[in-house]
């Protein structure tokens, strides 16, 4: 079913997932008000092309730029556009993907724009950065899909924040998303059990209120179904020996360092 990775593999997994996470660092200087998204967009494209590799949304399934901006309550897969600017006290989720070599590299967080974020916004941007903390936490070879989940949707609804379901991480490798799906709720013990080699993603969306999403009419834009704010972080990762390489992290990663703080046993891919 999964498909499992080589050593080879992974190799070229650390490239693709330091980019993508490089991308993502460099991206975070401009986001601030009055930038629009079409400008974050075009930024990350440069970036990523610059350094020989692709942005792999643009044409997936035909969307139709380079990058996912999502803010305050979309939910994930908002398009950017040049009327679309940021404000002061937006949140917003950008999430870069790359294809280097073949191989892909997926990673996302929710930043702040400005300094004076309302309390509704930091609450579930707070929760989605500890909920993928806890859940790289418990990844090791052996755990199942349900005990990711489950510490996602326990940490959430602990924080009265809900989690969505409509779209989960996946597998990764030369395919953007391949098998298995990783649910961000669950219970624990249950659900496919996950092995050494194996390369996945974690990319919880919590919402500060109603669970469910809606399309909106460009069939890719999801937001909440009663405007309260939602957050996303996401990580590549592979299981590894005992623990985990977190590929999409860079040294100073705050969730890595959070997730090895909660007893996760993380190898940095930039140390191998
Ligand atoms: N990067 C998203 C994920 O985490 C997928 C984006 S698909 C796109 O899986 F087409 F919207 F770009
Ligand atoms: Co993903
Ligand atoms: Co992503």
């Amino acid at each position: 079913m999964a498909k499992l990775k080589s050593s080879d593999d992974i190799q070229m997994m650390r490239a693709a997932g330091r980019l993508a996470a490089e991308t993502l660092r460099h991206i975070g200087q401009f986001v601030k008000p009055g930038v629009s998204t079409e400008e974050i967009n075009t930024i990350v494209h440069n970036y990523i092309v610059e350094r020989g590799a692709y942005p792999s949304p643009l044409n997936y399934k035909g969307f139709p730029k380079s990058v996912c901006t999502s803010i305050n309550d979309v939910i994930c897969h908002g398009i950017p556009h040049p009327e679309v600017k940021l404000n002061e006290g937006d949140i917003i989720n950008i999430d870069v993907t790359v294809t280097l070599n073949g191989y892909f590299g997926d990673t996302s967080r929710t930043f702040y724009v400005g300094n004076s974020i309302p309390a509704d916004r930091q609450l579930v941007t707070e929760t989605a950065e500890e909920s993928l903390a806890r859940a790289l936490a418990v990844c090791e070879h052996g755990v199942r899909i349900g005990d990711i989940g489950h510490a996602i949707q326990n940490y959430a609804e602990s924080k009265g924040c809900s989690v969505v379901r409509d779209f989960v991480g996946h597998g990764i490798g030369k395919v953007f998303h391949e098998e298995p799906a990783i649910t961000h709720y669950g219970r624990p013990g249950t659900g496919m059990k996950l092995v050494r080699g194996m390369c996945f993603t974690i990319e919880p969306m919590i919402n500060g209120g109603d669970w469910r999403s809606k399309m909106l009419k460009d069939g890719w834009t999801a937001v909440t179904p009663d405007g309260k704010p939602s957050a996303q972080f996401e990580h590549t990762i592979a299981l590894v020996g005992e623990g985990i390489e977190i590929l999409t992290a860079l040294p100073d990663d705050p969730i890595a360092l959070r997730a090895r703080a909660l007893g996760a046993k993380v190898v940095w891919p930039q140390l191998v």
